[in-house]
This record gives C-alpha cells, structure tokens and sequence, in this order.
C-alpha cells in the first residue's frame, strides 16, 4: 500500500486591530522610524488588547481555517497548539480552544518549540495523519508576545508583534507534505529566553523589579546563528528530495529580521525579491504565529498555486529550527 500524502486542507489567520506603528514606538522609546525599518524591515505591528488572550486569538484563526476546509469543530481528531505565551501554564492553551471551539472528542495539547513552533507542529501532524492514527489534525499558532515584552528595551520591543495562524492537515491525493527537517541546541538557549515565572525563578516580587519576566534577547548573536542554521535547515530539508534553489517556488520563512531572510536568501542562490514571502513590515516578529500567518497570507494572495514547490524555513529561541518542503 503506497504511503498516504499528507497536506493542508484549510487555512486561517486572525491578527488583533491595533496597529503600533514606528513612529508610535518613537513615543515610547529612544529609537527612529528609520533604525526600525532598515535594521529589521519592520514598519507596524499588531497588538492584542489587554482583555485579548493567546487563546482568543487562537480560536478566531481555527474557526476562519474550518470555515476555510468547510469542516466541523467536531471533524477535528486532535489540536495542538504551538505558542510560548500560553494564557497560563496550565491548562494547556489547546484545551481551551478545544473547549471554546466544541471540538469536544480531540485530544490536545501545547508545544513550546518558540518561533519554530509551526514547523514542529507540522511535523507532528504529519506523522499521526500518515500513521492513519488521527484523519485531520488542527494546528494553530498563537503567540501574545506583547504580554512578554519589555516595553523598557528598545533592543526588543521595537521587533514583537501578535497574532495567530491556523493549518487543518489531513490526507490529500496529490503533493503534500514532502520532506521534514528539524533540529534544536540546547547549549545556546541563553541567547533568547524569559528567565522568570518557571520553577527555576517562580514569580516573586523581586523577579517583577528585576524585569525577569521579560523576554531578554542577544541579538546580535542570534543573527549570526539564524542565517546559518536557516541556511542549513533549508538545505537540509531539500537535499533527500534532490532539489535546489531554482526548484522551489516560494520560501515562506520565520519573519524575525529582514536581513537574515536576505541572507538566508543568498546562501540558497534564491532572488529574495522574487522567491521570498515577507510581511514582516506588517507584522513584526509573532514568534510561532509568523509563519502560520505567512503561509495563510501567502495563498490567500495567491502567492503560492498547485503544483509549486514551497519552502517552510524557521529559527528560533532553544535554539530550535526546522525546514520544510510541501508540494502543493
Ligand atoms: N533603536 C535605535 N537604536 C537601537 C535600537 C532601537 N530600537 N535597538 C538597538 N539599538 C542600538 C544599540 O543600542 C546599538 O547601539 P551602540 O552601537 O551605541 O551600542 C546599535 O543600535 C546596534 O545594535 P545591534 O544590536 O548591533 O544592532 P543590530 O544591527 O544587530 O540589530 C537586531 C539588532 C535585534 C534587530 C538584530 O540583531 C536581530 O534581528 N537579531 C536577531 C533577532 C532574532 O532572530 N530574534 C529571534 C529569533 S526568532
């Protein structure tokens, strides 16, 4: 029996209404309009309300990816939700989506995997889809990284965004998800963490005037890791399918800084003007939600068509990244 294909059989995005432009983060910080865009590309970003949580995000992209797969809450055999700002540790941000959707027979569950979130996520359905185990696995990426951000730190505050994207993967008889590369290094998880609020640090008064509560980033360490190992993960997804960069349609990468996925772009001999899918000028940097978000944007505008050969390439806090390759 020949292997069942696994694809996307529905898509959706939700990106909260407020806009917090550059010039807004002027009033906020010492930083420029003009520092923001060329060192990140970034022009605007979305900000939940405060009464606004991940999961509420989250459920408004899994009901537009249902209404988009004409499903059912009830169709879905299990969800899983990737995102590093859950509305508490537990319950999981999956279970209360599950609740709030009526998806009442799947199991669910959150992973931490940061900006890698939706590759990771992929690679899990893909596997309980191929396995028979589950037929459509809902996936949403739902990241509140204002509720973790130092609006203090001009190094950072200038580069989060939130919003939530949803996949529905199920069985399809063409294309599909083609190969799966994932990879993680704990050793440099300093480079990018929130150092409070787990059982190493749990939350004290001290830990809220140390500001430990925020995420706290090396930047410029990190970029040098991100173009490399968004390079490799590219490469490395490609190679077992022999492909190159002339072979894929459209990468649809992380969106953290402009400057890597040109880099990136580069090592991969790919026109990043042509070949590159970019909203981060939208958008920021919505961790697991970036590339959610991107892959619904980019076939709702008609970016990616079937047949063509799409690049899923992401990098994030772990260190963790990841390559994917779908035919569509
Ligand atoms: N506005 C104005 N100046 C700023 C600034 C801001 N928002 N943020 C930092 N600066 C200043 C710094 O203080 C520094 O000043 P100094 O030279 O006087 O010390 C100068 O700009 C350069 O800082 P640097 O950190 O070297 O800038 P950079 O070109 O590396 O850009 C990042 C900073 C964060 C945009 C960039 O390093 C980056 O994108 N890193 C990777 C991010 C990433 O991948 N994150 C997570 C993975 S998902």
């Amino acid at each position: 029996m020949s292997e069942r294909k696994v694809g996307f059989i529905g898509l959706g995005k939700y990106l909260p209404e407020n806009r917090l432009t550059n010039k807004d983060l002027e009033k906020i910080v010492d930083t420029t309009d003009e520092w923001i865009r060329e060192r990140t590309g970034i022009r605007e970003r979305r900000i939940a309300r405060e009464d606004e949580a991940t999961s509420d995000m989250a459920v408004h992209a899994a009901k537009a990816a249902l209404k988009n797969a004409k499903l059912k809450p009830e169709d879905i055999d299990l969800i899983i939700v990737a995102t590093i700002t859950p509305d508490m540790f537990f319950p999981s941000t999956a279970c209360i989506v599950q609740n709030r959707l009526g998806a009442n027979h799947a199991p669910a569950f959150d992973i931490s995997v940061a900006c890698s979130g939706f590759i990771y996520g992929i690679a899990i359905a893909n596997q309980f889809v191929k396995s028979g185990i589950y037929k459509r696995v809902l996936l949403i990426a739902a990241e509140k990284m204002s509720s973790v951000t130092d609006w203090k730190d001009r190094a950072t505050c200038v580069l989060m965004g939130d919003g939530a994207g949803a996949a529905i993967l199920g069985e399809v008889e063409d294309g599909g998800i083609l190969s799966v590369y994932l990879g993680a290094d704990g050793s440099k998880g300093d480079l990018l963490k929130m150092p409070a609020g787990g059982s190493r640090l749990p939350a004290t008064a001290s830990t809220v005037e140390g500001r430990l509560h925020f995420l706290k980033m090396q930047g410029n360490e990190l970029f040098r890791h991100a173009v490399r190992i968004m390079a490799n993960a590219a490469l490395k997804a490609a190679e077992p399918l022999g492909l190159k960069g002339d072979d894929i349609n459209l990468v649809i990468p992380h969106q953290a800084n402009i400057r890597i996925l040109n880099a990136v772009a580069k090592r991969m001999g790919i026109n990043p003007a042509k070949k590159v899918y970019l909203n981060i000028d939208k958008y920021g940097n919505m961790s697991a939600a970036s590339s959610a978000v991107a892959l619904a944007e980019a076939v709702e505008e008609g970016r990616v068509k079937k047949g063509d050969i799409i690049l899923l390439d992401a990098f994030g806090a772990g260190l963790t990244w990841g390559g994917i390759i779908i035919k569509w």
